[in-house]
């Protein structure tokens, strides 16, 4: 369904001409507004917190929070406060030192905020984990970077394969009646009696900050590693993207688990040291909307599937709400369809905005700005300072209407600095010409708006979380009843895609619906919820190549009822 455009609309932006700022601007001047402009010396979490909470923002509310059980907020004053404690009980209890990877995983909760910015404090690098991930991913994670500590909570404690982790010093346990060993510590208690004044550490530019990891279509998940630098873009798009500014109040509705709750549910914000609304809990449309009436949410980043939900919730809904305050609505991770932006038209009166990034660019690339036109299933315009463009698989660039390789010319400032303990998978991602090759396909139109046509590897993403199908075909073969597993990203109208697996059950295993059942509870608790196959289906062979890989391709145009390409290299 094709839309007309949708015109830029009059009002105060942080970003008033988009061609005119786009055509020279410089990151240097981004620079200028940090304290490190002057002494050399970095902290984000000084940036965020710290630096407002000696300013006349003190008591501005810098975190509001939302969950079943409870409702608080903190003034930037209070989050130095408690950022310092948290940084004390860190560094005496846990040990931690600048450089060291401290993982958090736990369910949204404002101890979980305190507890990273603490660690940030220290110089630590941040490893965010989501609560949803099963021993299985957890160990991967917490094995690859040698983590010294992790925060989490008492429940999810056994998911923690903690005496086959010989690096994991530390177990922070967030909850009541700890019982303190060897290697658990009661976080709340110490935290409790912590002092209030920390000194931060100062770091280099290009100092560590935070490990995401994130799936690629073969191996184990990969840890992207942003350093301190990054801050710069976090800061500059929060100003320009998101159109942050005084009186604002921010909701994204992203987990910190994924980089989108990081770069956009942290640092933006609170680098421009805007108010931010945390709401813990799952998704319901009742408890999202009545979020954006209770605080009077501003700004509000979200990601497609959540706004299919919403929509699938009906028209009636949002009218019992007071949705006023909204003046400005985001979106990222998957493709926005033109239908859900006619849909915000008509519901909440405002243009979504699409933007598109990844965990390894660190912050938004191409993006849709207030003051700009929308064209309607376009991700938008590159941000001022980043370079874009469609190349082929030699690097050359395309002409405008030829679909290519996404690419980004390499030196924006929150690029991934490296894949830990993996330069040789970092390399892989760059062309000649230094390009960044994104693994995305797009083609640019005659006046610069990128468009969105798909992944060129086998990346899943489903309601907006990035699943690796290796990850989960894994996962399937250690079932004892599977032999071979394939699985592919199926469209789905609300998920954007689902997982789905084709199997080849062993020898002695009968086809059961039980046993699709058995299989999906298999992954579900030993990697994730989100990785766990919606369809599984049964087949007597999967297509391989002679050299015995599995052909994806081949499974998902059975699927879609596709021509299935070149066949060639498949065994008989
Ligand atoms: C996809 C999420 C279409 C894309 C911040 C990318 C998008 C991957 C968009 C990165 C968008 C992200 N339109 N597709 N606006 N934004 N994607 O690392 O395939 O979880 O490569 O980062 O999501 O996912 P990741």
């Amino acid at each position: 369904m094709k839309l007309e455009a949708l015109p830029s609309i009059k009002g105060k932006y942080n970003l008033e001409s988009y061609e005119e700022t786009a055509a020279s601007f410089d990151w240097k001047e981004a620079e200028k507004n940090f304290s490190w402009h002057e002494t050399g010396k970095v902290n984000m979490a000084y940036e965020a917190i710290d630096r407002h909470a000696e300013s006349d923002k003190k008591n501005k509310v810098a975190l509001y929070y939302r969950d079943a059980e409870r409702n608080e907020k903190y003034t930037f004053k209070e989050m130095k406060e408690l950022t310092n404690k948290a940084a004390n009980v860190l560094k005496s209890h846990g040990d931690v030192e600048k450089g060291d990877r401290v993982f958090i995983f736990m369910p949204r909760s404002p101890e979980l905020y305190f507890a990273l910015l603490g660690a940030l404090k220290i110089g630590a690098i941040v490893g965010p984990l989501f609560e949803a991930f099963m021993e299985g991913a957890v160990r991967d994670r917490l094995e690859d970077s040698e983590a010294k500590v992790i925060i989490t909570t008492p429940d999810l404690l056994e998911r923690i394969p903690v005496n086959e982790l010989p690096h994991l010093k530390h177990v922070f346990l967030i909850g009541k009646n700890i019982e303190e060993n060897g290697k658990n510590i009661d976080f709340l208690k110490h935290f409790e009696m912590a002092d209030r004044s920390f000194s931060v550490e100062w770091l280099e530019r290009d100092d560590g900050l935070i490990l995401h990891y994130t799936s690629g279509s073969t191996g184990k998940p990969k840890g992207v590693l942003h350093v301190q630098n990054a801050m710069l873009q976090h800061y500059q798009t929060a100003k320009w993207v998101l159109d942050l500014q005084d009186n604002d109040v921010y909701w994204c509705t992203a987990d910190p688990g994924w980089v989108t709750g990081t770069s956009y549910g942290i640092f933006g914000p609170w680098l421009t040291g805007t108010s931010s609304v945390i709401v813990g809990g799952r998704f319901s449309p009742e408890a999202w909307y009545k979020t954006i009436q209770d605080y009077n949410v501003t700004v509000w980043y979200s990601a497609p599937t959540a706004f299919r939900m919403l929509m699938g919730a009906g028209d009636e809904l949002v009218k019992q709400y007071d949705l006023s305050s909204l003046r400005h609505v985001l979106s990222v991770g998957e493709p926005l369809n033109p239908e859900v932006i006619r849909w915000g038209m008509k519901v909440f009166g405002h243009r979504i905005h699409d933007t598109w990034w990844m965990t390894e660019t660190g912050g938004q690339m191409i993006c849709n700005y207030p003051s700009l036109e929308i064209r309607p299933g376009s991700m938008g315009k590159p941000f001022p300072g980043v370079e874009a463009a469609i190349v082929d698989d030699q690097g050359n660039e395309l002409p405008a209407n030829r679909m290519g390789n996404l690419a980004l010319k390499k030196g924006w400032p929150s690029m991934m600095q490296t894949i830990w303990n993996n330069e040789q998978k970092y390399e892989s991602y760059f062309m000649p010409n230094d390009w960044y090759v994104s693994g995305d396909s797009a083609y640019k139109d005659e006046d610069g708006y990128y468009w969105f046509q798909g992944r060129i590897d086998d990346v899943i993403m489903t309601s907006g979380e990035r699943v690796g199908p290796f990850e989960v075909e894994s996962k399937l073969v250690e079932h004892p009843a599977v032999a071979e597993a394939g699985v592919i990203g199926k469209p789905d109208p609300v998920r954007g895609e689902i997982i789905k697996a084709f199997i080849a059950l062993r020898e002695g295993y009968e086809q059961s619906d039980e046993l699709k059942e058995a299989i999906r509870q298999h992954v579900k608790k030993g990697l994730a919820a989100h990785a766990a196959p919606r369809e599984i289906e049964f087949r007597d062979k999967l297509p391989k190549t002679r050299s015995g890989k599995i052909m994806r391709r081949v499974l998902k145009a059975w699927e879609l009822d596709l021509p299935t390409g070149d066949l060639s290299t498949m065994e008989d």
